[in-house]
């Protein structure tokens, strides 16, 4: 499909620098596009065995091309300003990865970019960002990607390369179902362990369970209306599994309220909180977690 492609990477963060490094160390040429300036031209990588690499990589404010894949780093907030940014440097043929927590972005980058295939991605690796370019990762996961429209069905093949570089990538034509899945971990997760500060680990505690078990019964309401089944005991377990796997990690919502940057409740929580209020369903606890957050937020 490609004969010289450089993966062009929007957002200088924890994963975009994650995929920028494991892309460059399989012999990719990668671009990274950052917002900073004094951009050094390379990434400090410590992978899970402790070890640093620095990797040459080309960053600048700008694109590179106008063919090669774009993957979408940034938070759920920043997707479509970045876009809109960025929008007459990219051709109607370009596939576009979206790389983030919540839904709701995709809809909205189709209506900016109706020719553009749109792949959606949701991925369990995590990274920390230790200095601006110097990551350290902090767990394996597996990544799915899948067509969110018609033009991005044939893309699958990008997939052989992006395993090669982080491994445990899979191309998923439900890929709805994936990002539910995700919507749900991250809406018993995200809030709790950002309005009282603690770690992932931290909400194993009776009290948090409670209501843990609370907002996945309010949320099982609205997935049963819109025909996605998901069994909610498998589904409380797979939340614990996540829980005690990141167990020492703070969520990324937990780091956004503690450094007073934006969240991304409105495409989790609200992204919920929509399609119940479409359904004339009640989701009062999720409810009053998102507006805790949109209060602690305001601060
Ligand atoms: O947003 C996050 O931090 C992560 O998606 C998750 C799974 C909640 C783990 O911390």
């Amino acid at each position: 499909m490609y004969s010289n492609m450089t993966w062009q990477i929007i957002g200088d963060g924890a994963i975009g620098c994650l995929w920028a490094a494991n892309l460059l160390n399989c012999g990719q040429q990668v671009h990274l596009v950052s917002r900073k300036n004094n951009i050094p031209q390379r990434i400090n990588y410590t992978n899970l065995q402790g070890e640093e690499q620095c990797y040459p990589c080309s960053i600048s404010q700008c694109l590179s091309d106008t063919s090669s894949p774009l993957i979408v780093c940034v938070k759920a907030p920043q997707v479509l300003q970045a876009l809109k940014q960025y929008r007459s440097q990219i051709s109607e043929q370009q596939v576009i990865i979206l790389m983030h927590n919540g839904m709701g972005c995709a809809e909205q980058v189709a209506q900016l970019l109706p020719q553009n295939p749109i792949i959606c991605a949701t991925t369990a690796n995590a990274s920390l960002l230790s200095a601006p370019f110097n990551i350290v990762q902090t767990g394996l996961g597996v990544t799915y990607f899948g067509p969110f429209n018609c033009a991005s069905r044939n893309f699958a093949s990008l997939l052989a390369t992006l395993n090669q570089a982080l491994g445990n990538c899979h191309w998923c034509e439900d890929i709805e179902k994936k990002l539910w899945l995700k919507l749900l971990i991250n809406i018993a997760i995200n809030p709790l362990s950002a309005i009282f500060q603690i770690s992932n680990g931290e909400l194993s505690k009776a009290v948090f369970q409670d209501q843990i078990k609370q907002l996945i019964k309010e949320a099982m309401q609205v997935l049963k209306r819109l025909d996605l089944k998901f069994d909610e005991q498998l589904l409380l377990s797979t939340i614990n599994g996540v829980i005690d796997a990141t167990s020492n990690n703070y969520s990324s919502m937990n780091r956004d309220i503690f450094y007073k940057r934006p969240t991304e409740i409105e495409y989790i929580n609200g992204y919920l909180l929509k399609k119940a209020q479409q359904l004339n369903i009640e989701t009062p606890l999720i409810r009053k977690l998102y507006n805790e957050i949109i209060a602690l937020e305001s601060h």
